[in-house]
Parts: structure tokens; sequence; C-alpha cells
């Protein structure tokens, strides 16, 4: 069996002032050095205004960090916008792509995070690419069709599990408090590994992401479900403890 390690993604959103956002991600560099190893990867993705401080805080920790969103284009009249060459210029690792909150403010398509994933991998950042059905769909009965063209139109030819980490963010799950069940993140997750295994050669080795009111108490049954390696976690990333105990769900 492929053994992937664990991401556990802290999305902080449009939250936290430089102080609030500078203890916050001192606090959990500090917590990581002094625990070692924990068998994970740990990633946070503050706001634009804190990029570069918190690669400062957390520089030679085991705390990446990633940016929120990138522009398609290298440079140029937009803006705003950043591009991906600017968050690997600042020393981010990471970049998200196509969260659900960027698709429904910004008009966002699949299309257009394709070309957003490729940018970031041009820039040699990681794409987390984000999917997920609202609602809507999934009352539908439409999830896995809506999930699986979200995952095949978003993800560009040259994603491989190095430069790509899919999450899986039910629309109706995040900030809400409601989590997927156990059965409906495992057919999900399955139906995206089978799309990752069909479309790619390395398709078993890349990681996927559960996220949508992760908490320290729901963490450790959905890490555990088959195809969960890791979690994206909003609102419980804000605070240190809650997050830490998240990582430590991996263990
Ligand atoms: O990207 C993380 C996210 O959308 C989940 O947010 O607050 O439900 O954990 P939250």
């Amino acid at each position: 069996m492929t053994q992937r390690r664990p991401l556990i993604a802290g999305n902080w959103k449009m939250n936290c002032l430089r102080a609030d956002g500078l203890a916050l991600a001192s606090s959990l560099a500090a917590k990581a050095s002094e625990k070692g190893d924990l068998g994970c990867d740990i990633l946070v993705c503050p706001p634009a205004t804190l990029l570069s401080d918190v690669v400062g805080v957390t520089h030679g920790s085991v705390v990446a960090v990633g940016g929120q969103d990138c522009h398609v284009a290298i440079s140029g009249a937009h803006t705003g916008d950043l591009a991906a060459p600017m968050l690997t210029d600042i020393g981010a690792q990471y970049v998200l792509v196509g969260h659900s909150e960027r698709r429904a403010d910004h008009g966002e398509s699949s299309t257009d995070i394709r070309k957003k994933a490729i940018a970031a991998h041009d820039a040699g950042l990681i794409a987390v690419v984000c999917v997920g059905e609202t609602e809507e769909e999934r009352d539908l009965g439409a999830t896995l069709p809506v999930v699986n063209g979200q995952v095949a139109v978003s993800l560009p030819d040259g994603a491989t599990a190095k430069n790509t980490v899919v999450a899986y963010e039910p629309v109706w799950a995040i900030g809400t408090g409601r989590t997927a069940s156990v059965e409906e993140v495992a057919d999900v997750h399955r139906a995206i590994r089978a799309e990752l295994v069909k479309r790619f050669e390395d398709g078993n080795e890349f990681r996927i992401l559960y996220g949508g009111s992760v908490k320290p108490s729901n963490a450790k049954e959905l890490l555990g479900v088959e195809d969960v390696d890791g979690a994206l976690v909003g609102g419980a990333s804000l605070k240190v403890e809650d997050f830490w105990q998240i990582i430590e769900s991996c263990a």
C-alpha cells in the first residue's frame, strides 16, 4: 500500500492582524520544534499581508507557508493580485487554488483553477487544488459527478504527487459546524483517488485532504478514513491549541 505522509494545513482566510498572526505562527513553530516529527507535514496559509513575516517567524521550523491564491500571470496589470513567483520569492512553498470561497466570490471556474495550478507549478510551488460540491448539488445527488468534474478540469496534465495536493471541501460543511459523515468522505475520496489513478502515473501517491469544520473532536475519525491524507482546516487553525490537537490526531 502506498504510504502518503499526511498534510495538516491551516487556511487563515481573511483573519488575523499582524500581532495575532505572528503570535499564532510563532507558537506553532515553537511547538513543532519542541515536539519533533509527528509524522505529518504542517502548513499555514496566512493572508497576503502576513505572508512574508510568517515565513520569517517559522523559518527553521517544519511549518511551511502558503498563499491563499495566485494569479495565472507571472506579472502585469492585475491590481490587487499576487503572482505565483512573488510567493516563491518570499519563501512560500504552497498555494491554495480553487477554494470554494474564491470560486463563489470571484467567479473562478475549474478552467481558471487549472491555469493557476500551472502558474504555481511553474513557480516551483505545490498547488493545493480545492474541490467540493454545494449543498444544492449534494441534495440533487450530484456530489460525485460534480467533484470528479472539478478534479478532471482543475488539475493540469503536469500535476504530480510532488507538486499537487487535492483538497475535498464540501461547501455546505465549511464554517458551518457540519461535517460530512465518514461514509460520505470515504465515498468522495475513493472517487477522487480513482480519477487520479486513471489519469496520472503516480495517482496513488497524491495526498487528498478533507476540509469542512474539521476540529479537535472529529479530526481523528476523519483522518482515519481511507484515502484521507490530511486536513485543510479553517476556523480551528486560528487557535494554536486546536490546530495542534488536529496535528496530533495524525499520529
Ligand atoms: O479551507 C478551509 C476551509 O474552507 C474549512 O473551513 O472553518 O470549516 O474549517 P472551516
